[in-house]
C-alpha cells in the first residue's frame, strides 16, 4: 500500500486532485492506496463530506482514508505528499504577498514531515509562493534529502506548451522540452529557446521572435493573475492536473531527450544559480545540464534569481526556525 498525504484537503485544488489520485491516476491501476488528508481544525468537520463522496465513488484502489488537523498524523508513513494547504492570492496581489501568512505553515509541516514521513517520501509544494515555501520546508526537514522536495512549476510548463502548440497550429503533444526557469511568479522564465515543436527548435517553427518575447513570454508570467481576474478565484482544476503530472514525472520515466520543469533545491546545480534557493530547472528527474542561455534568457533568469534571493531574505527568521 502507498500512503499519499494531501494538505489543504478542504480547498478547491484538493477537491479535484484527491479524486484523481483515488482513481489511480497517480500510481496506476494496480497500486492500492491510503489517503491521509489534512486541513485546519475549522475545516476538518467538512472533510467528513469529502470522505463520504470518496466512499460513494467506490474506488477499487482506495483502501484507507484518514483525515484530521494534526500534520504528524497526516504525514505518518507517507510516500507522496502534496503540500497544497495555504492561502491563495486575490486580484491585484503578487504570490510573494502571501509569504507572511503562508510561510509559517511550512515550518510546522517541514518539521512534521521530518518526524513522520517515510524516508523516501517525495514532497510537492503547491501552496504559494511555492518555491520559497518549499525552501522553508527543506530547512525544517534535515533528515529528508532536499532533492525529495519539489516546488510546482508544472502548471506554467503546461500553459507554455499549450500556447506554443496553439501558435504553431500543432497538437500539444508535439511540443516538448518546455522549461520554466526560476520562480513560480511573474518573473518566471518560460524558455522558448530550448522548447521543441515536432522535434525541431520552436524558434525555427515559430519564426516570430517578437511574438515569443513580447506576447508569449509575458503571457505565461501573467497567466495566473489573468485566470484570477476572469474566475474571481485562483486556478484550481488546472493546478490539480499539474500537481498530478508533476508528481507522476518523479515516478514514471520521461522519454530520453525530453524533460519537465520543477522547482529544485539549488545546492550543486549545474547552472551557477545561487545556493540555498528553490529554483525551477529542466529535470529528468535530475536537473538536466548543458542548456546554453542566450542574452534574453540570461537577463531574465538573473531577474527571477534576484527575486528568489529577496524572498529568502524576507523569510530569514522562518528558515532558522
Ligand atoms: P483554497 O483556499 O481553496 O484551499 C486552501 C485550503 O488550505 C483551505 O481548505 C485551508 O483551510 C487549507 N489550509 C490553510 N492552512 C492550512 C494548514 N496549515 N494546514 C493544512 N491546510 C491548510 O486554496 P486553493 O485554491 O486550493 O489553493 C491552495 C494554494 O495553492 C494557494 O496558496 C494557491 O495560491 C496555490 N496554487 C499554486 C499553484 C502553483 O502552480 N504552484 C497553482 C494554483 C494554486
Ligand atoms: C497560478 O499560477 O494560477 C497559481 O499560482 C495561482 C496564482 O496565484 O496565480
Amino acid at each position: 500500500m502507498k500512503r499519499i498525504a494531501v494538505t489543504g484537503a478542504g480547498g478547491q485544488i484538493a477537491y479535484s486532485l484527491i479524486f484523481q489520485i483515488a482513481a489511480g491516476e497517480l500510481l496506476g491501476p494496480n497500486q492500492p492506496i491510503a489517503l491521509q488528508l489534512l486541513d485546519v481544525p475549522q475545516v476538518v468537520d467538512s472533510l467528513k463530506g469529502l470522505v463520504m463522496e470518496l466512499e460513494d465513488c467506490a474506488f477499487p484502489l482506495l483502501k484507507e482514508i484518514r483525515f484530521g488537523s494534526n500534520p504528524q498524523e497526516a504525514f505518518a508513513g507517507a510516500d507522496y505528499v502534496f503540500l497544497v494547504g495555504a492561502k491563495p492570492r486575490g486580484p491585484g496581489m503578487e504570490r510573494k504577498d502571501l509569504l507572511a501568512d503562508n510561510g509559517k505553515i511550512f515550518v510546522e509541516q517541514g518539521k512534521a514531515l521530518n518526524e513522520a514521513a517515510s524516508k523516501g517520501v517525495q514532497v510537492l509544494v503547491v501552496g504559494n509562493p511555492c518555491n520559497t515555501n518549499c525552501l522553508i520546508a527543506i530547512h525544517h526537514a534535515p533528515n529528508i534529502p532536499a532533492k525529495q522536495f519539489h516546488a510546482m512549476t508544472r502548471l506554467d510548463q503546461n500553459r507554455a506548451q499549450f500556447q506554443l502548440a496553439h501558435k504553431a497550429n500543432v497538437r500539444v503533444e508535439e511540443v516538448s522540452c518546455v522549461t520554466i526557469w526560476g520562480n513560480h511568479s511573474s518573473t518566471q522564465v518560460a524558455d522558448f529557446v530550448h522548447a521543441k515543436i515536432k522535434g525541431k527548435p520552436a524558434i525555427d517553427v515559430i519564426r516570430d521572435r517578437n511574438w515569443l518575447e513580447k506576447e508569449f513570454f509575458p503571457g505565461i508570467q501573467k497567466r495566473g493573475s489573468v485566470v484570477i481576474a476572469a474566475r474571481g478565484k485562483s486556478s484550481a482544476a488546472s493546478a490539480a492536473h499539474a500537481a498530478l503530472g508533476a508528481m507522476r514525472s518523479l515516478i514514471v520515466p520521461t522519454p530520453a531527450g525530453e524533460w519537465f520543469s520543477s522547482g529544485e533545491y539549488t545546492q550543486g546545480n549545474p547552472y551557477g544559480i545561487a545556493s540555498d534557493l528553490v529554483f525551477s530547472f529542466p529535470c529528468h528527474p535530475e536537473i538536466v545540464s548543458g542548456l546554453k542561455w542566450d542574452d534574453f534568457l540570461q537577463e531574465k533568469i538573473a531577474i527571477t534569481q534576484k527575486e528568489l534571493i529577496e524572498e529568502r531574505d524576507c523569510v530569514a527568521l522562518l528558515l532558522r526556525g
